[in-house]
């Protein structure tokens, strides 16, 4: 993986010190960097592989069927995506995975994609809380939200179906080009000028 693509360097040794020139330096390394993110996502995304949990398949092939129903459900690319990334905070997250998935996707996800992905955790557990004595129903507490039906669509039609070991999800290389390109063009950050 590429990294560090300048041996120029800010002359500051505290930021109170730094100047414009200085911030053109770190911009033009940060510019380079963040084009590399999809890279790192999906590498990350790797570590998934051979991490069953339990469960009849393990955590990439969970995140590549995902992935793989929604598009021949017929979604778009961003919902696509983000269905192939849902689970990414599974390693970082154990006992909240889908905030570090909804982190790492809200630049690039709508208000709707981004509600889903974050909330799903609570969503998907209508179809196994009450097997270790948990409600169930806890996703009622967003009854009223606009997202909600969205939210428990995407756990019933894509989420809680992918375990089958005999299902055939297309490969991560599949994705790839759908990954690179939702990621090239953030619609959120706080380093975006208006
Ligand atoms: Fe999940
Ligand atoms: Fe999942």
């Amino acid at each position: 993986m590429m990294t560090d693509m300048t041996d120029e360097r800010a002359s500051f040794t505290a930021m109170t010190e730094g100047t414009p020139e200085d911030y053109q330096i770190i911009s033009k390394s940060f510019g380079a960097y963040s084009k590399e993110l999809p890279d790192r996502v999906l590498e990350h995304l790797n570590i998934l592989s051979g991490d069953f949990g339990g469960f009849p398949v393990d955590r990439l092939e969970h995140s590549l069927q995902c992935a793989t129903r929604a598009h021949r459900d017929g979604r778009d690319e961003e919902y696509v995506v983000m269905a192939l990334l849902h689970d990414i905070g599974d390693t970082l997250g154990s006992y909240n995975h889908a905030d570090i998935a909804a982190a790492i996707l809200q630049p690039f996800l709508s208000e709707q994609n981004y509600w889903i992905v974050k909330n799903h955790g609570i969503f998907q557990g209508y179809y196994f809380f009450h097997h270790m004595g948990l409600d169930r129903n806890m996703r009622d507490q967003f009854a009223d939200n606009p997202h909600f039906d969205a939210c428990a669509e995407f756990c019933e039609k894509y989420d809680q179906t992918a375990f089958d070991p005999e299902y055939e999800s297309e490969p991560l290389s599949f994705f790839e080009p759908m990954v690179r390109r939702v990621m090239a063009k953030p619609k959120n950050s706080i380093y975006r000028r208006k």
